[in-house]
């Protein structure tokens, strides 16, 4: 088998593909013939030292992935060779082969594709559990989704219309506000251009969103909180551009809002029946056609730097993924 090794988790330029034994799976555990592999935003902390999780070195970076099943471990009884599956294990997913514990990997039911199902577990199940368990989201609110057209933006524009909201998508281009349109988004703003505090206020007739999904951090975090609806929801979900805001708790006081934040991997650790009733439900939504995963381009998986590189630039619209 080959895999992009990281013996020294310095960035990008120190991982190399290299060849490895195939391993052989222990008990729990299934071999798995990756088929795609896609990039998400830990992908890229992980190989800089930067992720919360500091894998031991060497390891192989790759969080989510989908492919065939090659061999199983003792035990191993709900997964048989031969079977499609998809798997989010936080590493080993940028290689041709990988070992997986077999409690994370999903069967994957016929039609479901290698490339729809290894974009599909982290922004699906992060976008679900924070519109509708964190934010309580009903049918005919307001939803403003920041950094709209990426991984989790376009995720929680789907499931928002799914519920039945009312979405604003904001995000940094009007190439980027094009594709939210044709997903589903009722209106956009481009807030590299536009005022954000006053292009929410026009949208909204003064009244604020409802919800807010906030995947970017940054300086966008407190005139979006300023501009929330009564009882509005501000979900944390990530900090993209890189700084973690600071918002004074008076801004809270005086809209009645919630500041809610949103961790799936620990909700799925911590509430594990939940998080697999919500993933069936996702399934479902996959296979009605409600949601779909856009993919901005499928990369040969020796061609992993620049992929990296064109995620490092901003310039993925929807998820990046790696085939074999
Ligand atoms: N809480 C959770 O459970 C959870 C789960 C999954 C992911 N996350 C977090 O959610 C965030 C987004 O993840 P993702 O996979 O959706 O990432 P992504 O596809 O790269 O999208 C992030 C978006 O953030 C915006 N952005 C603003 N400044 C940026 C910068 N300096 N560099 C890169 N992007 C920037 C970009 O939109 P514009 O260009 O339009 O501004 C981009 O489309 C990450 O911080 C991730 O760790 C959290």
């Amino acid at each position: 088998m080959h895999a992009w090794l990281c013996t020294n988790p310095t960035g990008v330029e120190a991982l190399a593909w290299t060849e490895l034994p195939t391993p052989t799976p222990k008990a729990g555990e299934v071999l798995i013939e990756i088929k795609a592999a896609s990039l998400n935003f830990p992908d890229l902390l992980i190989v800089q030292n930067k992720y919360q999780m500091k894998p031991p070195l060497p390891f192989v970076p790759g969080s989510e992935y989908a492919g065939v099943v090659a061999a199983v471990g003792e035990g191993v009884t709900h997964l048989k060779v031969g079977q499609n599956v998809a798997c989010l294990s936080g590493t080993g997913g940028f290689g041709t082969h990988t070992i997986a514990p077999a409690a994370l990997c999903m069967p994957l039911p016929d039609g479901f594709s290698h490339v729809d199902a290894a974009a599909f577990i982290m922004i699906y199940a992060t976008s679900h559990h924070a519109l509708v368990d964190r934010a309580q989201l009903k049918a005919g609110e307001t939803v403003l989704v920041l950094g709209a057209a990426g991984g989790v933006g376009t995720a929680a524009i789907q499931i928002a219309k799914a519920m039945g909201a009312r979405v604003i998508a904001a995000a940094s281009s009007d190439e980027k506000c094009a594709l939210c349109t044709s997903i589903g988004a009722d209106a956009t703003i481009n807030y590299s251009k536009d005022n954000l505090r006053e292009a929410i206020k026009t949208l909204t007739d003064g009244k604020g969103p409802d919800v807010i999904y906030d995947p970017v951090g940054g300086d966008f975090a407190e005139p979006a909180f300023r501009s929330i609806a009564w009882r509005g929801r501000y979900l944390v979900v990530g900090f993209a551009s890189g700084p973690i805001p600071a918002l004074p708790f008076n801004l809270a006081l005086l809209k009645g809002a919630s500041i809610v934040g949103v961790f799936w991997g620990d909700f799925a650790k911590r509430e594990p029946k939940a998080n697999a009733a919500m993933m069936g439900e996702l399934a479902q939504w996959y296979a009605q056609g409600k949601i779909k995963p856009v993919i901005d381009r499928t990369m040969p998986m020796a061609e992993l730097p620049a992929a990296y590189a064109h995620m490092g630039s901003r310039g993925v619209m929807g998820k990046l993924v790696m085939v074999n």
